[in-house]
């Protein structure tokens, strides 16, 4: 098994004006210039991509796109496909999101149609996967994910995903203040590291990070990354601030 560096994702969502986002960028770029022992990647809105790509061009720090849609292009009003978030600078690319799940309505087929396009094209996916509360109650959640991933991962073999990024996110701690316990995330992790080799038929030797989000914050990162199965976190709200940013990848150059 090859070995694998922590990897910090902050996820902005639908927040920062492009002269803040730049701004953040311009600071994290002063900040992590020669980290070799940590990833950061940044997944700003479309709109400043661009704008930050070229911030970031001779930096160790990653870009991600959140989204994009599976055709190359054409009539799809409003939509970006995958080649113009690596024209954009984009090197990873966030796919399954919760809140695409549930609120624009994205299936597994949709997400297997978009991580297809990610492979083609050698974008660093993030597939995000995670049970909601009602799931977890009724004891569901590890049937939950082995769906999201058979799917998710269909008609991709041996060594195809080598240094992708599965990101376990818990609908029920995304945005809520609460996390899950380190307990209940080694559980997931470890279920899911077995997935894909025994389950999905994966080679051992490919480098995928499996990362946990949802509610981290800079005083439960470092609990979170000393954990021996998570290899990162994909952090929303608390990837906003500066500060609280900057104390969870330092968490993770600590774990
Ligand atoms: P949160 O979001 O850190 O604000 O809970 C995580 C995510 O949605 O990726």
């Amino acid at each position: 098994m090859i070995s694998r560096l922590p990897l910090v994702i902050g996820n902005w969502k639908m927040n920062m004006q492009v002269s803040q986002a730049c701004d953040m960028a311009q600071s994290l770029v002063s900040n992590y210039s020669a980290t070799e022992d940590v990833e950061v990647v940044i997944a700003p809105p479309h709109t400043s991509l661009y704008s930050v790509s070229q911030i970031l061009k001779d930096s160790p720090v990653g870009l991600a796109g959140q989204n994009f849609y599976y055709e190359s292009n054409g009539a799809f009003t409003g939509e970006v496909s995958i080649d113009m978030l690596k024209d954009a600078g984009c090197g990873f690319t966030l796919i399954g999101h919760s809140e695409r799940r549930s609120m624009f309505g994205e299936s597994d087929e949709t997400i297997n149609k978009k991580v297809h396009c990610a492979m083609d094209l050698g974008i660093t996916a993030v597939i995000c996967v995670g049970e909601t509360l009602m799931e977890r109650e009724a004891e569901l959640t590890l049937d939950v994910i082995e769906t999201q991933l058979s799917k998710g991962l269909a008609g991709l073999s041996g060594d195809s995903i080598s240094n992708w990024v599965i990101a376990y996110e818990p609908v029920w701690a995304i945005g809520a203040g609460v996390n899950a316990t380190p307990e209940q995330v080694s559980e997931i992790h470890k279920f899911i590291r077995n997935y894909l080799f025994q389950g999905l038929g994966f080679s051992e030797r490919i480098g995928a990070r499996i990362l946990y989000g949802g509610s981290v914050k800079p005083d439960n990162s470092g609990q979170l990354l000393r954990e021996k199965e998570v290899d990162g976190v994909l952090v929303g709200g608390a990837s906003l601030d500066f500060e609280s940013f900057c104390a969870i990848i330092n968490s993770a150059l600590e774990s």
